[in-house]
């Protein structure tokens, strides 16, 4: 299958194309040129993890992975479980968070770093990213040691939590870290301005792992087709037309691969983008007018941002009919809101982290009497440890994985927000 990109629509590269590319000409994003879709979707649901990923996985990248080859990059990316938990009777949460970085991302960004080291063939590759909280984690460890592979990853100084950022400053080697004096969308500026410096771009063979790279995209829309799996497995399958998906959106990369599964046939009904302040995407959807605020800083921080980079493929997707308009909504949660949802959920049992509460609160509002709500947790709870003690007013554990790092030192140096100073770094260093 081909990827082309949706602003030079001419513009058609193979699977391996788009993941070293990572953006096509004039920043545009690269999308698939069919969706695929499955005849029997319940002889998938009944399949386990890597054989069903490897069959959703494989119509997007079979001119370049033969199916021994996705199964060994599957088997060894999706090596931890995606999980199921019930809150009450008509709510779940799918817990992401139990890879080596305790998020999300764990799933894309080591899909990506398989693939682009088996495409990559011992050429020289810098990924730059730009991380709002745990992209940079997810990427860190997933590229870390891997011969070649130059990572440089931003984020906003002091703007992401203390554990957050032990996790990918203090592993050095090949992992560069920089503390950009400004916001999230500054750091993510600074990346597509590198992208649109074709002479850095080739001299240091610049790619992101942003979720602006298609791979960590597809790599996402598994672990739906694996909650509607347990969902079907612990409630039936005549209760699975119901299902609305409430998504903590920053950049909107979950919401896109939660809405590539359903237009390949998932039984998804809707879904719900829950933000926080941060609410471009909620306003434009009220009013048609597409005016991002200036950022603000929110206890949900990996979502500040007010230019999310994957709405263009969402719109796409609403605008062209592969999904139906009124297959999303969307909603900003505030500050208040999320912390009083946090305790909320502490009072049914469940220790959960702002992302999440803001998921959860988003289900609230927008679900309809006989609907069943699944909101994604994205994050362990742990990684925002003050914020959830300070909430909970209650002592939480450190799981291994971060107890291991808080104690490291932090190896990042620190930069104002000027794409002169990144390109003389970026270039001194080749
Ligand atoms: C914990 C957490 N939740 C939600 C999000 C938002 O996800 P997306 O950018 O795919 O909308 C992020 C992204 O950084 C995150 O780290």
């Amino acid at each position: 299958m081909k990827f082309y990109n949706l602003k030079e629509n001419d513009e058609q590269v193979s699977f391996a194309g788009a993941v070293k590319q990572g953006l096509g000409k004039n920043q545009g994003l690269f999308f698939p040129k069919e969706i695929p879709s499955f005849d029997n979707i319940d002889a998938l649901l009944a399949m386990p993890l890597v054989e069903r990923s490897v069959k959703v996985l494989q119509p997007f990248v079979s001119e370049d992975l033969n199916e021994k080859q996705l199964t060994d990059i599957v088997t060894a990316a999706f090596n931890f479980p995606a999980q199921i938990q019930p809150i009450s009777a008509d709510r779940a949460i799918l817990e992401l968070f139990h890879g080596p970085t305790l998020a999300f991302k764990d799933f894309g960004a080591r899909f990506m770093a398989k693939c682009l080291q088996k495409f990559s063939k011992n050429k020289k590759i810098t990924i730059l990213t730009a991380t709002s909280g745990d992209t940079g984690a997810a990427v860190a460890h997933a590229f870390h040691g891997i011969d070649n592979i130059r990572v440089v990853i931003m984020y906003p100084k002091g703007k992401i939590s203390l554990l957050q950022e032990k996790m990918f400053t203090t592993l050095g080697g090949n992992i560069e870290t920089i503390a950009i004096d400004g916001d999230f969308d500054d750091c993510q500026a600074l990346v597509k301005k590198s992208f649109d410096d074709e002479e850095l771009k080739n001299t240091i063979g610049l790619n992101s792992a942003n979720s602006i790279n298609i791979s960590r995209l597809l790599a996402q829309i598994c672990y739906y087709f694996e909650a509607v799996a347990q969902l079907s497995r612990q409630k039936g399958k005549s209760e699975l037309n119901d299902i609305v998906f409430s998504i903590p959106s920053g950049n909107f990369g979950n919401l896109t691969a939660g809405l590539f599964a359903k237009a390949m046939g998932l039984p998804i009904k809707r879904f719900i983008a829950a933000t926080n302040a941060n609410d471009t995407v909620p306003r434009y959807l009220e009013t048609g007018e597409w005016s991002p605020n200036t950022t603000v800083a929110t206890i949900s921080n990996a979502m500040d941002v007010s230019n999310p980079n994957n709405w263009p493929r969402v719109e796409h997707m609403l605008k062209s009919g592969i999904v139906a308009q009124d297959c999303v909504s969307s909603v900003s949660i505030d500050e208040e809101q999320t912390q009083i949802t946090m305790i909320q959920l502490a009072k049914l049992g469940y220790i959960s982290e702002p992302h999440a509460a803001v998921a959860y609160k988003a289900l609230q509002y927008g679900t309809q009497e006989g609907e069943f709500g699944v909101f994604l947790g994205t994050a362990h709870p742990a990684k925002f440890k003050d914020i959830v003690e300070n909430t909970l007013g209650q002592p939480i554990g450190l799981p291994k994985e971060l107890a291991d790092c808080a104690s490291e030192t932090t190896l990042s140096i620190d930069m104002d927000a000027d794409f002169s100073l990144l390109r003389e770094y970026l270039l001194a260093k080749k």
